[in-house]
């Protein structure tokens, strides 16, 4: 109970409020309501914090190069779910395949948000594109059209165009390869420029030539982003550091060549305008100009928007992609029986034969290896995603944050 308490003083009479220890705990937790209802910070059962965290730092010291790795045994001790304090960000880190399921899959759209990291707000200006925008109507529409546009590549002329394009691209990757004579060479820029031609035929319609300049260009921009996106990580978990310009020059340098990739996509859209065919779609930027000449399609699909779908399909496409199969050629000369084994399987087929997924059912070894090839050496062991709203995970009633 309160109890006013009154002093004279002078000829003023004030009444003072002294709370008992009870009132105390009752004001406080009010306290705490409030803050948490006003920082929108949910109550109830949290996954564990992670113990020994570094002033500033939290457990990045703790956590390495490898933080796929650490997380892997840190989980031992601490669980499927837990928090951790990267920088100065808390992420709740989902480490098993049940967690995963739980929440991605079947935990709905709840968390379908992407987390605010400086790097994913920069890319994409703000939440354009699909990769690192928010869920909402918006983002629906285009992760839609998106959709239509692989559906569109995965039957009929245009599959049949794409794995012709995927056939070139690895016979020209091997005459490369061959033009060595054995001798050791660096794959690495023979295998992006074999994926992101793949990608750029999707999106673009056609296969450009090793020497186009235009293309070699986009492909250095390309390698630009990407590698400031990681060096800009460190923005995603200090974001009071990119207030120092000399700091964030990452952050200019994706700007930057971003604007040169897009104006290289924007050519390519005033190119397909000029031979459009409401008939025949070739790529996605054609799907693109279909869908537009709709007023519903044009509601939500701008040549900004669709500038900024080709700049992510590029960089993520290829990344992943050129990662994988580096990894894969790299696993395949590390391990000369497996690799045997799979030449044998693919000896089988007539060599005449085009390339094709449908060859896949006739290849079951060299599909095991595949898979076993992107679980042991996964391209993206770490990804992001925000809860939109607190969340029940597991035991845990009130999960709700930025994830990975
Ligand atoms: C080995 C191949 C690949 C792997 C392992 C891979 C992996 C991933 C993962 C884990 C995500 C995050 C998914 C999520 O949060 O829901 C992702 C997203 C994405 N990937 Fe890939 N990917 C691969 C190939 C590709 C290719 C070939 C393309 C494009 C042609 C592509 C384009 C994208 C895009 C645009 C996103 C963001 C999607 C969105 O949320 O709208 N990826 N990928």
């Amino acid at each position: 109970m309160i109890q006013p308490k009154t002093v004279t003083a002078g000829i003023t009479e004030r009444v003072f409020l002294t709370p008992e220890p009870t009132s105390l705990v009752l004001i406080l937790a009010t306290l705490v309501l409030m803050l948490r209802y006003l920082t929108g910070r949910p109550l109830g059962k949290m996954p564990p914090v992670l113990p020994n965290a570094w002033p500033v730092l939290g457990h990045l010291p703790s956590l390495g190069l490898r933080a796929d790795l650490a997380f892997q045994k840190l989980g031992k001790k601490y669980g499927d779910i837990f928090q951790a304090q990267l920088g100065t960000r808390n992420v709740v880190v989902l480490n098993s395949y049940q967690a995963l399921k739980d929440g991605y899959i079947d935990g709905g759209d709840a968390y379908n948000d992407r987390p605010d990291f400086y790097s994913y707000q920069l890319f994409s200006d703000g939440g354009k594109g699909t990769a690192f925008a928010d869920d909402s109507p918006a983002f629906r529409k285009k992760r839609q059209f998106i959709m239509k546009v692989f559906h569109h590549f995965g039957g009929g002329k245009a599959h049949e165009q794409l794995d012709m394009n995927i056939g070139e691209e690895a016979r020209k990757l091997v005459t490369l390869s061959k033009s060595f004579n054995g001798k050791p060479f660096d794959i690495q820029p023979y295998v992006t420029v074999t994926t992101l031609n793949i990608i750029c035929s999707m999106v673009f319609g056609k296969l450009h030539d090793y020497d186009d300049e235009d293309f070699g260009r986009v492909m250095k921009n390309l390698d630009n982003v990407t590698k400031n996106m990681i060096n800009v990580g460190v923005l995603n978990v200090f974001p009071f550091l990119r207030h120092i310009p000399a700091i964030d020059t990452s952050g200019r340098e994706i700007l930057d060549n971003k604007r040169k990739i897009m104006s290289f996509v924007n050519q390519r859209i005033e190119e397909h305008r000029a031979t459009f065919d409401p008939d025949s779609t070739r790529d996605l930027v054609d799907a693109y100009l279909k869908e537009t000449q709709t007023s519903a399609g044009r509601s939500e699909l701008t040549d900004d928007e669709l500038a900024h779908i080709a700049v992510e399909l590029m960089v993520a496409g290829n990344d992943a992609s050129s990662y994988a199969l580096q990894w894969g050629i790299l696993i395949m000369a590390l391990h000369p029986e497996i690799q045997e084994k799979v030449q044998r399987e693919i000896d089988v087929i007539d060599p005449s034969t085009p390339v094709s997924i449908s060859l896949r059912q006739h290849l079951p070894y060299t599909h095991a290896t595949t898979l076993e090839i992107l679980r042991f050496r996964p391209v993206t062991p770490i990804n992001g995603r925000k809860t939109k709203r607190p969340v029940k995970l597991s035991e845990f009633n009130s999960c709700y944050e930025n994830l990975l």
